[in-house]
């Protein structure tokens, strides 16, 4: 069941599809208040409660005992006090023996949550602006709530099934030659690959929707050859377009009028990667046709996915910005200097980039009003996905496109996936990662992953090979690292074997993971669950915070620290633990119920599956084009006969059709107990 209020006048976001009712009584659950405009949510809470929601967010899958901000924010040094994201994901579920329900704030402004951090026993939520719509959810599961609140949102976005694979990007990689490097490095060692990101380096001058002539002489050739060999190119687009007379998308942009404005009417500008930019209004219908269009020089080229970057939007400084540095400057130049004048000094040029004061500078249209930017922050990224997923569609209806961005709000689910952003190669950033996987999920985001090694810093072997093999699990593995920063790709280290088997694992699995990606997104569901969403009655899986849930019947438990040369698990019932080296090299242990002390070397990583749940590894391959996706090993734990739905399509129809892409199998007892491995059927089977 779920109920809607409506506060103040709130602005249309695009969030919810299914149109509610709005309510005239008093909320449930929540007691009100209001500070000037400001309307605050209050609830107490239970000890025993645990709380799961905003998305993208750091610290726990349960959210409980922190601050949060949702203020989508470029936080390329981000720790666990960092309180907003790239993100703002407004779902936050209460769940304890005694209650279950959800809240979604439908506001696209500032929204504070502190659950449990002035108070350990009460949340208080508030929307700054006071125009909202507030959504409570009540299902009889976890499950269902999450389900009742995709459907209220809309289906998540289904990515190419060539998104699957492995993707390599690196901030550096500037021509086709450094391309055709990587690439050959990557089959000449026989590492499976499917994609190579193209960072802002490709483009002339960092400019949208340009390539370098003479670093890519012929990007349509390139591309074309590139797929002969089951491999994409992916490009990165900026939100900002440049100030530059004369370049195209300017001129165009300028003649349209689509840029945000500032109070004056001109537009408003502000520097990121070209310099000074002014930005699309992507709230506005005509700003994303026009933006959606831009692309089409680089999707008759032969492009097939995309990345969107820097669109909270992120802002290097204003004129005005810097102007205001230097007076502050001027202030103190014949002035006594003290230590506080000088931290003065010091700050006001630290805080120049992504500065609330810009934020406060520029104005979007909305009907035939126009919005003050800070209003509606949290739009932005997503209007820029819809302008981008909108050209798609318009450019070729036929098929599906790969679209990942940085910044997002729910709505933006439903039109293309994310990545989480700027981590860095820290292990702390590996345990956040993995406790990101399914609150996102909740949120609607199924399609994404972190950046595998680590952004930021230099890289070590073992941490890669770690965030690689919970890589294997996430449907965007992509290792990405930034300028500057150790070289990160797979072949530049000694141990690079060890990794490639470990890629290797993720393309056995693929027929198998996608076919539990699509089913959970073709039904509303989730990929990646925390466990309390399985095993609501048992307080040791509310509680498990290094371990998820993935499909109908497994279960990850990554390594997360260094040296470990193995980990505790807690296993709510009796599983299968498939402990892989490779896609051809794993030991498959039967557990039982309860914890366990498990040995995982360095170059292995487990999966558990639960019982009569079975496993399907392909023979592998170096692309997901070029999988056999009929001859699988079957691994089961059953006491019973087991059936299987695999999901197979054409990996690019648009609106596919759940009921005609599954193939049944069933497995008989009888497998099992002719095994060598008592209870485990261990098959080949063909489809
Ligand atoms: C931003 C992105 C990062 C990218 C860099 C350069 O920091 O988050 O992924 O590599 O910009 O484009």
């Amino acid at each position: 069941m779920i109920r809607k209020y409506t506060f103040g006048t709130p602005l249309p976001t695009g969030a919810v599809v299914q149109p509610v009712p709005a309510e005239s009584g008093d909320v449930p659950f929540f007691s009100l208040s209001r500070e000037e405009k400001k309307i605050i949510f209050t609830i107490s809470m239970a000890p025993d409660e645990v709380l799961f929601g905003l998305g993208e967010s750091v610290r726990g899958m349960n959210k409980r005992g922190f601050f949060y901000r949702s203020w989508n924010s470029d936080v390329f040094n981000h720790t666990e006090s960092t309180e907003s994201l790239y993100g703002s994901h407004n779902l936050l579920v209460f769940f304890s023996p005694s209650r279950l329900f959800g809240v979604y704030l439908d506001d696209p402004g500032t929204v504070t949550w502190d659950l449990g951090y002035t108070r350990s026993d009460t949340a208080v939520i508030t929307s700054e602006n006071g125009d909202l719509d507030l959504y409570i959810i009540e299902e009889e599961s976890l499950t269902a709530l999450a389900r009742a609140f995709r459907q209220l949102t809309g289906r998540s976005y289904l990515p190419p099934r060539w998104a699957f694979g492995y993707i390599q990007s690196r901030w550096g990689y500037a021509s086709e030659a450094e391309i055709r490097t990587v690439t050959s490095e990557h089959r000449k060692r026989h590492i499976p690959l499917d994609g190579v990101c193209m960072d802002i380096d490709y483009m002339v001058d960092f400019r949208n929707f340009t390539w370098k002539p003479d670093a890519f002489p012929d990007l349509k050739a390139f591309s074309e050859a590139l797929k002969k060999d089951h491999l994409r190119l992916i490009p990165i687009i900026d939100a900002g377009i440049p100030v530059a007379p004369g370049f195209p998308p300017y001129e165009s942009g300028r003649e349209a009028d689509v840029f945000c404005k500032k109070e004056d009417g001109s537009d408003f500008v502000a520097a990121v990667w070209p310099g000074r930019c002014v930005f699309p209004d992507f709230l506005r219908e005509d700003a994303r046709t026009w933006f959606g269009d831009q692309y089409r020089p680089l999707l008759e080229a032969g492009i097939e996915g995309f990345w969107n970057d820097m669109n909270e939007p992120a802002l290097f400084y204003s004129d005005e910005g810097v102007a205001d540095a230097f007076s502050r400057v001027e202030e103190l130049r014949n002035g006594e200097t003290d230590y506080e004048s000088m931290w003065w000094l010091k700050d006001a040029f630290n805080g120049i980039a992504n500065n609330m004061d810009d934020y406060r500078r520029f104005y979007h249209r909305i009907g035939n009003t126009s919005v003050r930017h800070d209003r509606v922050h949290n739009l932005y990224g997503a209007g820029m996905t819809r302008a981008t997923a909108e050209g798609f569609r318009r450019y070729d209806p036929s098929k599906r496109f790969l679209l990942f961005s940085r910044s997002s709000f729910i709505g933006a689910h439903r039109n293309g996936g994310i990545w989480q952003g700027d981590n860095f190669s820290w292990w702390s950033h590996l345990k956040m990662a993995l406790q990101m996987l399914p609150n996102l999920n909740l949120c609607g985001f199924l399609y994404t992953g972190c950046d595998l090694g680590g952004f930021g810093c230099n890289v070590t072997e073992d941490l890669l090979e770690r965030f690689l093999q919970l890589g294997v699990f996430t449907p965007l593995m992509r290792n990405h690292s930034a300028l500057h920063t150790r070289e990160q790709e797979i072949y530049r280290f000694s141990s690079w074997e060890m990794m490639r088997d470990t890629v290797t694992v993720r393309y056995a699995l693929l027929p198998f993971l996608y076919s539990e990606f699509m089913k959970a997104a073709l039904t509303d569901g989730m990929y990646f669950r925390p466990l309390a969403f399985d095993y609501p009655d048992d307080p040791r899986a509310v509680r498990t915070e290094d371990q998820v849930m993935l499909g109908e019947g497994c279960m990850i438990a990554p390594v997360l620290e260094q040296n470990a040369t193995g980990r505790y698990v807690y296993l709510p019932e009796d599983m299968l633990m498939v402990r892989f080296r490779s896609a051809a090299d794993y030991d498959v242990i039967p557990m039982d119920q309860g914890d366990h002390r498990i040995d995982i070397a360095l170059n292995e990583f487990p999966l558990f599956v639960k019982k009569n749940h079975p496993l399907l590894l392909c023979g592998g391959g170096e692309s997901s084009e070029t999988l056999d996706d009929r001859h699988f090993t079957v691994l089961c734990r059953m006491d019973r006969e087991v059936a299987y739905d695999l999901y197979r399509d054409d990996g690019t129809a648009p609106d596919p059709d759940l009921a005609r892409g599954l193939t049944r199998m069933t497995l008989s007892p009888g497998l099992a107990q002719a095994s060598s491995i008592p209870g485990v059927a261990i098959s080949d089977i063909l489809l």
